[in-house]
């Protein structure tokens, strides 16, 4: 019997919840799943293919950061744009995260969507958004998130909820009657790949791994590469 904690394993198993090997789907081919060679392309089917499937925030991410004593740190965020330029996210700069990330403009990031049984990591290098992008998305937020991000020191201690209420309630009615402007303090990043690996799950623990990777500088032709599981 193999425990982890409270879970008893063998009856997640044997209620084929966790079971992979017993699992009744068929494996989906090749073509229908690398569907491009160029891993942003590749990253966006993907993403589409999640949004159809997963129930909740397909775009949610964890993002990896490193602060200046080398210790790693990681949490969940949203991505809220990808192209070619790289992945995008928002949050406040004098967070743990921001400052570990203008310390250390390096970062990592893995979206997991189970439903799918497929993985995304990807590697980086960090920058801040223009202040025009950061106003365009934080305009199109709603009132209250705005008033949120104003009344959120994020990452700072916090005596109780009734500290954080009273934040939003004096940012509430400082904007009541005109629009929320953005938070100096709050602003988007942007993670360029250097890169990108896509695995998705197959039977027997088979899986496959497709890695792409260019110049440490996030610029060049990307090269592919297929790793063992
Ligand atoms: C699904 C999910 C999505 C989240 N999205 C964001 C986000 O987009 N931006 C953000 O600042 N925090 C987001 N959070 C909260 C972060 O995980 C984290 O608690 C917060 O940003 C503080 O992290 P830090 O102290 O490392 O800076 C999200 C949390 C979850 C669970």
């Amino acid at each position: 019997m193999s425990n982890y904690g409270d879970f008893d394993m063998m009856a997640l198993e044997s209620n084929g919840l966790v079971n992979m090997e017993k699992r009744q789907e068929k494996e989906e081919p090749d073509e229908a799943v690398f569907t491009s060679e160029d891993p942003i392309r590749l990253f966006s089917d993907w993403l589409d293919a999640a949004s159809k499937k997963e129930l909740n925030d397909p775009t949610a991410m964890s993002l990896a950061t490193v602060d200046v004593t080398g210790m790693p740190n990681v949490r969940m965020i949203l991505l809220k744009q990808a192209d070619e330029d790289g992945f995008v996210f928002y949050t406040n700069l004098e967070s743990r995260k921001g400052e570990e990330l203008i310390a250390n403009p390096k970062a990592a990031l893995c979206f997991h969507w189970k439903t799918l049984r497929r993985s995304v990591r990807v590697q980086g290098l960090v920058e801040r958004v223009t202040d025009e992008e950061a106003d365009a998305y934080f305009a199109s937020r709603p009132k209250d998130s705005q008033i949120g991000a104003w009344a959120s020191r994020q990452s700072r201690p916090l005596k109780g909820r009734f500290e954080l209420e009273t934040e939003v309630a004096k940012f509430g009615a400082k904007y009541a009657l005109t629009k929320v402007p953005r938070p100096p303090q709050w602003s988007g990043f942007r993670v360029r790949p250097v890169q990108i690996e896509f695995w998705r799950d197959r039977w027997f623990r088979l899986h496959d791994r497709l890695k792409f990777e260019r110049g440490s500088d996030a610029k060049g032709d990307w090269k592919s590469q297929r790793l063992f599981p």
